[in-house]
């Protein structure tokens, strides 16, 4: 029992997702690849996908209201918005749009990144202000447009990544359902799964140059990624448990990030969790970075599977390399 209120909760989730769906029979008329393949090596059968005209704000603003209204939380209640993602509609950030666009006008509003691993992240980052008693209200959104960014010609990596967002609301509580974590980082793996600037000389005036480049789509090391996966994530389960208390046998659910199943079945197995304890949407979303952790978790949430005083590790992994880990109870 916290009794300064400053113990956390997770009281709301919400997600959203683009209507246009496209399933693996779709993606062999662009590359040399089979539904197949696809579906026995990453658990994948269809992804969707943005239009033109659809915006990361708009899907993170969808998934903000279902999570509020799930809370029974007024945006004008909230203190702070946090929109984890690594393809913001605007380099500048995009969380100050869906402060606007939610009338959350107390709330300040900023976007950070760590790819796939943002929700993790960011859930541990919104925790540190509710811990030291500075904010009480707290939505963080993970959110992702990757088919901007995807090379739809290497079929490699177009087959993993679709669009999505999810959201949770956390709130101060004298309760604290935030009973472990771990982050991790390791720079030296950071060319294995890349969306990189690639600059272009620009000159200003005779002698000064600036570069005035783009960004390339994404490149991916897949078996690097593979392997680090299937050992990292493991091991940062295991830190957050033991900082919990807890053993993996006391787990209700494992949400890992949704980047392919065989992952999620490994890291299982290697951490002796039952199969029926892992929540897994990868066949109808495919990896859908950021949003792939609250996406899950909504979509369990509000088909029933997981239920208030639930016990939920969640784990996170990719670029950077970063990687990590959390423990919380659900409600
Ligand atoms: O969110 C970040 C996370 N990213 C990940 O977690 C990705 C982790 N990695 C993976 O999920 C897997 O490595 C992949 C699904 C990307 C690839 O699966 P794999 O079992 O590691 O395949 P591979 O790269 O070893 O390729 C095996 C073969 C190759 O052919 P050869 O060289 O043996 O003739 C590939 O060229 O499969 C070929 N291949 C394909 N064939 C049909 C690669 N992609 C495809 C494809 N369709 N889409």
């Amino acid at each position: 029992m916290n009794q300064l209120g400053t113990g956390i909760s997770i009281i709301g989730c919400g997600s959203a997702a683009p209507a246009t769906s496209l399933d693996n029979q779709a993606l062999t008329h662009i590359v040399e690849t089979s539904d197949e393949w696809i579906a026995s090596r990453t658990g994948i059968r269809e992804r969707r996908v943005a239009s033109p005209q659809e915006s990361l704000a708009q899907l993170a603003t969808e998934a903000s209201k279902n999570a509020l209204e799930m809370a029974k939380i007024e945006p004008q209640e909230l203190d702070l918005i946090i929109l984890a993602t690594s393809s913001a509609d605007d380099l500048f950030g995009s969380a100050g749009l869906i402060q606007a666009k939610l009338g959350a006008t107390r709330a300040v509003a900023f976007d950070m990144t760590a790819a796939c691993s943002g929700f993790v992240f960011g859930l541990v980052t919104a925790s540190q202000f509710i811990r030291t008693g500075t904010y009480r209200n707290i939505l963080l959104i993970g959110a992702d447009i990757l088919s901007r960014w995807v090379d739809w010609k290497d079929r490699r990596t177009c087959i993993l990544f679709g669009d999505g967002a999810g959201a949770v609301v956390l709130q101060a509580s004298e309760k604290d359902n935030l009973l472990g974590f771990e982050l991790r980082s390791d720079g030296a793996g950071y060319h294995n799964l890349q969306l990189a600037y690639q600059p272009q000389p620009y000159e200003i005036i005779p002698g000064v140059d600036v570069s005035q480049g783009g960004y390339n789509r994404i490149t991916m090391n897949g078996q690097e990624i593979y392997r680090f996966a299937v050992k990292k994530v493991p091991e940062v389960i295991e830190k957050a448990l033991f900082r919990a208390n807890l053993t993996s046998d006391q787990i209700d659910w494992l949400i890992m990030h949704q980047a392919n199943q065989r992952i999620l079945d490994a890291v299982a197995q290697r951490m002796k969790i039952e199969p029926e304890k892992v929540i897994s949407n990868l066949a109808h979303h495919g990896n859908t970075s950021a949003a792939s952790i609250p996406l899950a978790l909504d979509q369990a949430v509000r088909e029933g599977k997981i239920k208030a005083g639930d016990v939920i590790a969640t784990a996170g992994f990719g670029a950077g390399l970063s990687w990590g880990a959390a423990i919380f109870e659900w409600g």
